[in-house]
């Protein structure tokens, strides 16, 4: 068959960073080809370089057996290949409109009609069936409408190739089928893709084939049908690897987390829910059910219309992050590009931004502590950086998570809250990640777990499930996908 895609020989370094080390990939005209490989393995770079946004330092990148365009010549690059990205390129800012049009206005030389803009706008959204406002803000949308927008502004420019970089890391089960029934009815028209997601399963769902890189080298590639899972999953970390056991915890009789009478119009009400010392809640729902708004309103990034938030008993002032933060809560937000990290700020300051405020209140912030702490959250994660200093807008998606993650666990939290919190993590890395949450519990933290990944939530002790807005089941641990499943979906109650 022939390559619509092929990349050779790539080499790229980031200062002593080797990125791609003499990898490549083939990929063949229609095919839905999957890229995998753990947390910094070099995916991300071989699409930045596939786009035409980064140069190669050595190589070469061919489209249909030419040579790629030269960097400069966006247009040509926009007619052979599309992406949605790790990191949304919506400007939330804009309407849907003005940012379908982006980039294009200009080259009519024109002033701009913002009325025929609109009406363009809705034409090519409906052309590709995409039932959104064009005149919403972009960053009000949802993350699966936001994807739907970059996909239509993707084909729009004539592309035949589109890559998506890991579009399923904050879609829930009912998004991800959509998302996957449009890749389908793109395929059969004929789109190559290229589709990278650390959820395997995903893999043997809607590729053909799949490529495996590790530590900046190809490792192979297959007909998805002639590897299987575990032979994937070694070829990725090098190594055999066992699923996670969660462990068993002893819950204390102290409340450390509650929320009573919570409700905010529309997306929750009358929540009563209380997470004792060394244990762990689960949240469960869809995307409508109301689990994010709460999660985010016990942290502070929402404020409830009624209701009460307690930290080891005692009141939070309501909406506010700060305040919770000196209450003793960590958390992990569900958008770190929001309100996760400060890109520039070192991965270092990052981690201990906590433990900084704290000091800094007493006039006493200890740089050499604080280097040792972040030393040590970059070991116990296992975050893949050249170190302390390195800003965190340059480590890979997965590394940034956990950089977030190391931030929640910093201050030693009476309480974590963390919102998806494995999203775009690695196989290995994920073990890593829900162990750390397990030793905040057994060190006497209660932990609140919200999450789309039934594998986050087999760590909890009991899983609350909510459906448009209310609890409707407090299942304990034990459960089994198939039941769990069936809760969520308002099937069974
Ligand atoms: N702009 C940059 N400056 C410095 N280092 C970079 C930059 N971009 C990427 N890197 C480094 O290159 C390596 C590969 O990163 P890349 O983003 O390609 O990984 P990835 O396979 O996409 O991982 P993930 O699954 O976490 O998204 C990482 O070590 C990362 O820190
Ligand atoms: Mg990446």
């Amino acid at each position: 068959m022939k390559n619509h895609v092929e990349a050779r020989n790539v080499v790229k370094r980031f200062g002593p960073t080797v990125a791609l080390n003499g990898a490549g990939i083939a990929i063949a005209e229609g095919e839905t080809h999957a890229l995998v490989g753990r947390n910094g393995a070099g995916k991300s770079t071989l699409v930045s370089i596939l786009t035409g946004l980064q140069p190669a330092d050595e190589g070469e990148v061919l489209f249909s057996g030419e040579p790629a365009p030269v960097l400069a010549d966006r247009d040509a690059w926009r007619q052979r290949v599309a992406c949605v990205y790790q990191k949304s390129t919506i400007i939330p800012a804009l309407t849907v409109a003005e940012n379908l049009f982006l980039n294009r206005q200009a080259t009519k030389g024109l002033k701009i009609n913002w009325r025929g803009l609109r009406a363009e706008a809705r034409e090519l959204l409906d052309t590709y069936e995409v039932d959104v406002d064009v005149r919403a803000l972009a960053g009000d949308l949802t993350v699966e409408q936001r994807q739907l927008v970059e996909i239509a502004r993707a084909l729009s420019f004539g592309a035949r190739f589109i890559i998506l970089d890991e579009p399923t890391a904050r879609l829930d089960g009912a998004a991800i089928e959509r998302l996957f029934g449009r890749m389908r009815s793109l395929r059969e028209q004929g789109v190559t893709m290229m589709y990278i997601s650390h959820h395997l399963d995903e893999v043997y769902e809607i590729c053909q084939s799949v490529t495996v890189f590790r530590d900046a080298r190809h490792i192979v590639t297959r007909s998805v049908a002639d590897l299987p899972h575990d032979e994937l999953v070694a070829a990725m970390t090098g190594e055999a690897t066992v699923a996670y056991e969660a462990r068993p915890h002893t819950p204390a009789e102290t409340v450390v987390l509650s929320g009573q009478g919570l409700t905010l119009g529309g997306r929750y009400q009358d929540i009563d829910i209380s997470v004792k010392s060394g244990e762990v809640v689960g949240l469960a729902g869809s995307a409508s059910s109301g689990k994010v708004g709460l999660a985010e309103t016990l942290v502070g990034l929402r404020r409830a219309d009624s209701g009460t938030v307690m930290v080891k008993g005692a009141p939070v002032k309501p909406g506010d992050v700060p305040a919770a933060l000196r209450a003793g809560l960590g958390f992990v937000p569900e958008d770190r590009h929001h309100e996760g990290f400060v890109p520039l700020l070192s991965v270092g300051e990052n981690a201990t931004f906590p433990i900084a405020r704290k000091l800094g209140r007493y006039g006493i912030v200890s740089p050499a502590r604080r280097r040792a702490k972040a030393d040590e959250l970059i070991k116990n994660l296992d975050i893949k950086t050249e170190g302390p200093d390195q800003p965190v807008g340059d480590l890979s998606g997965g590394n940034a998570q956990k950089v977030v993650f190391a931030r929640a666990l910093v201050d030693d939290p009476a309480a974590l809250v963390v919102i998806n919190p494995t999203a775009g993590v690695d196989v290995k890395a994920k073990q890593a990640l829900l162990g750390a949450v397990e030793d905040a519990v057994e060190r006497g933290a209660g932990a609140v777990v919200v999450s789309d990944e039934l594998d986050d939530l087999r760590i909890c002790d009991r899983v609350l499930v909510m459906f448009h807005g209310r609890i409707v089941k407090d299942v304990p641990r034990g459960w089994t996908d198939h039941e769990l499943v069936a809760v969520m979906e308002g099937i069974e109650e």
